[in-house]
């Protein structure tokens, strides 16, 4: 698989990322979810794109609400849409924010991406130059899952 320059190390170990064409694609398709955001309270506007390992790309934009604990971020609404679609699995995320320093997905939809997909890669791009590039498994050591209700 060619690799993306955007390949960065963690824990010591190369994390195998996207290919440039898939990065491009989960860019474009985040840049254009975060257009479509509701977010009349925070004017921060949020998109994800996730990209399954079937190759399916799904997106969404952070939801917001009047009763502010009903917001519902961007990377969720990207992964519930993958779910709807059959695709259970994921491969990466990108997340985007029209900020100057990248934005790194929540504590609770860390979790959710865990549940989908404990070894998948997440980028936080911004109109900035910085994208940080993360094993979930590195954003959310000791993560509670499935395998703890056994
Ligand atoms: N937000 C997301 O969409 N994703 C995150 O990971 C963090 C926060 C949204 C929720 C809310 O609409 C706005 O950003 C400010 O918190």
């Amino acid at each position: 698989m060619k690799r993306s320059p955007h390949v960065e190390r963690v824990s010591n170990v190369r994390i195998s990322c996207v290919s440039d064409d898939d990065f491009l694609r989960l860019r474009k398709a985040a840049v254009a979810a975060s257009a479509r955001a509701y977010c009349p309270y925070s004017n921060f506007p949020v998109g994800a794109a996730v990209l399954t390992e079937t190759g399916e790309l799904t997106t969404g934009c952070n939801v917001e609400n009047a009763s502010f604990g009903l917001t519902m971020c961007a990377e969720r609404n990207a992964i519930f849409q993958a779910v709807t679609k059959g695709e259970s699995k994921l491969r990466a995320i990108l997340v985007y924010t029209p900020s100057d320093n990248p934005s790194p997905p929540c504590g609770a939809c860390r979790q959710v991406i865990h549940e989908f997909g404990p070894d998948t890669i997440v980028y936080s791009t911004c109109d900035g130059p910085d994208i940080s590039c993360d094993q979930l498994s590195a954003l959310l050591p000791q993560a509670f899952g499935r395998r703890s209700l056994k």
